[in-house]
């Protein structure tokens, strides 16, 4: 079993600011662990992980692959990056956390270039309101506000992903049952050529989270062929 990473320097103080990993996050962690594998013979070069909270996700796909990948972050909350840095220096990794929207400073830099992306995002359906403060205050609030269906944060990020992957790359996404799972799925492999499975999935208090992995279509054509 990896050890879930040393949490012990946040407080409840930074608790009340930044995302406080809970069954989502630690859903996130099992299912690296099924695919730690899978992960390691992938040799990823850079790693990237949208809205890193405490870092905890990161620091343990660190602990998985070692460091010959790097680990690049971002968060919209300041505080988060704040805890992600701390995370990784408590952890003895280097998690490199970018105070920024999605990936949107790093577009160019890492077009086609990154081998694990990682999202956990804000999916409670809330009021499109909600959402849009949540994102324009950059607070804790950005952590679980969903707008429609829960999915108006998410599908922004979804259009950058193809962007970003490289060819052999993987994404891995969180999401809940009233998300509509069969619908992000569809229109990842329509739109942007990127097929996807569940890999785990559970049921925690009234939500039904699930795990998704997407790779390129082409890439699974090229290893049968
Ligand atoms: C559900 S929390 C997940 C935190 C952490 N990854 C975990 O699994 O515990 C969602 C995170 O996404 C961040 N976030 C929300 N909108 C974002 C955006 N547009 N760009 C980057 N991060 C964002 C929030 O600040 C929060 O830290």
């Amino acid at each position: 079993m990896i050890p879930t990473p040393d949490l012990s320097h946040l407080t409840s103080k930074d608790y009340d600011l930044v995302y406080e990993p809970a069954e989502d996050t630690f859903l996130l962690l099992d299912a690296f662990e099924t695919q730690a594998g899978v992960l390691r013979e992938l040799q990823p070069k850079i790693c990237l992980e949208i809205g890193s909270g405490s870092g905890c996700v990161s620091a343990f796909l660190a602990s998985i692959l070692g460091p010959s990948s790097l680990y690049f972050c971002t968060d919209i909350n300041p505080y988060a990056c704040t805890c992600t840095r701390n995370t990784g220096t408590q952890n003895k990794v280097v998690l490199d956390c970018i105070n920024a929207s999605f990936a949107k400073p790093l577009m160019l830099r890492l077009r086609h270039s990154v081998d694990v992306i990682v999202f956990n995002p804000p999916y409670v359906p809330t009021l499109e309101d909600e959402a849009e403060d949540a994102q324009n205050d950059h607070d804790i609030r950005g952590s679980w506000a969903g707008g429609q269906d829960g999915m108006s944060v998410t599908n922004l990020f979804l259009q950058d992903v193809e962007t970003l992957l490289s060819s052999k790359g993987f994404f891995f996404l969180v999401a809940l049952k009233d998300n509509d799972i069969p619908s992000i799925q569809n229109r990842m492999l329509q739109d942007h050529g990127l097929q996807s499975k569940i890999i785990l999935q559970r049921r925690a208090g009234r939500e039904h989270l699930f795990i998704l992995q997407f790779e390129r279509v082409d890439k699974a054509i090229a290893l049968e062929g």
